[in-house]
């Protein structure tokens, strides 16, 4: 395991689990995993769960987070919240810019450059997500859009701040599909994002920030991600709705 880096495991829930089942799923999580020190585990329920599941894991080592926020602190946005909202149940962190939001929602990097900065602001921990699609790998421009990506949703923000932030390559070819990225086209680009972290910040931030891989990732393929130098954790999707597959995944982190 890196010396440098501790890992990082996050659940994302999506647009799924009833407040009763987010209890359920986070108790059973918690159970297991209350006292993992070896990596970091974040779940991060829909927003109607975020304070069961904060009662649930409170007072351990699980961490939970949101799956967007506004960029405002508060004001006339229907249907929004703000960072400020997100501390005041003692939120740590917040995934900004999935694919899904970028392609759903229209979400540009110009926004998640905004939601990134007020999340630092708000004293929270951004998962800032990146990807190509099919179409952009299949026409070898992937390292073209993931390094536009990266300069445009970390754009301003200096090299003390950068480190806080933390990085998920998600291909969107391989989120939900069971196609995972081979180790070697992840750790591939990921080489190549901390390399563009070095220019857009320095050397240090680079080979400090942690960089997770999304996409179809579980127990049973974590192993061989999780072994290539510039891999350092995963965000989770299908397999965080399960306790056992979850805890299992956590579980392949923690060892090696
Ligand atoms: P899956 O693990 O279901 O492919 O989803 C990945 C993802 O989008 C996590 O944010």
């Amino acid at each position: 395991m890196s010396k440098l880096r501790k890992r990082i495991i996050a659940g994302n829930w999506k647009m799924n689990k009833s407040v009763a089942e987010s209890k359920d799923l986070a108790a059973d999580i918690k159970r297991e995993l209350a006292d993992c020190r070896e990596v970091d585990v974040v779940l991060c329920p829909p927003f109607t769960s975020l304070s069961v599941v904060a009662d649930a894991v409170d007072n351990t080592q699980v961490k939970f987070g949101a799956q967007n926020m506004h960029w405002e602190s508060d004001g006339a946005y229907t249907g929004e919240i703000s960072a400020n909202m997100l501390r005041s149940i003692y939120c740590h962190y917040v995934i900004l810019g999935h694919s899904e939001r970028r392609s759903y929602f229209g979400e540009t990097d110009e926004i998640v450059n905004k939601k990134t900065k007020a999340a630092l602001a708000g004293n929270l921990i951004p998962i800032v997500c990146i990807g190509e699609t099919l179409e952009e790998r299949s026409a070898q421009r992937h390292k073209e859009v993931v390094k536009t990506q990266l300069e445009g949703s970390l754009a301003g923000i200096d090299a003390d701040e950068m480190k806080r932030v933390v990085l998920a390559y998600e291909p969107v070819w391989a989120i939900g599909t069971g196609e995972v990225a081979t180790p070697e086209q992840a750790q591939e680009i990921h080489a190549f994002i901390r390399s563009v972290i070095a220019e857009l910040a320095n050397a240090e931030v680079a080979a400090g920030i942690r960089i997770q891989y999304g996409g179809s990732m579980k127990a049973a393929n974590a192993a061989e991600l999780l072994a290539q130098p510039d891999i350092d954790g995963g965000l989770i999707g299908g397999a965080a709705l399960d306790a056992r597959s979850f805890v299992e995944l956590v579980r392949v982190a923690q060892s090696e």
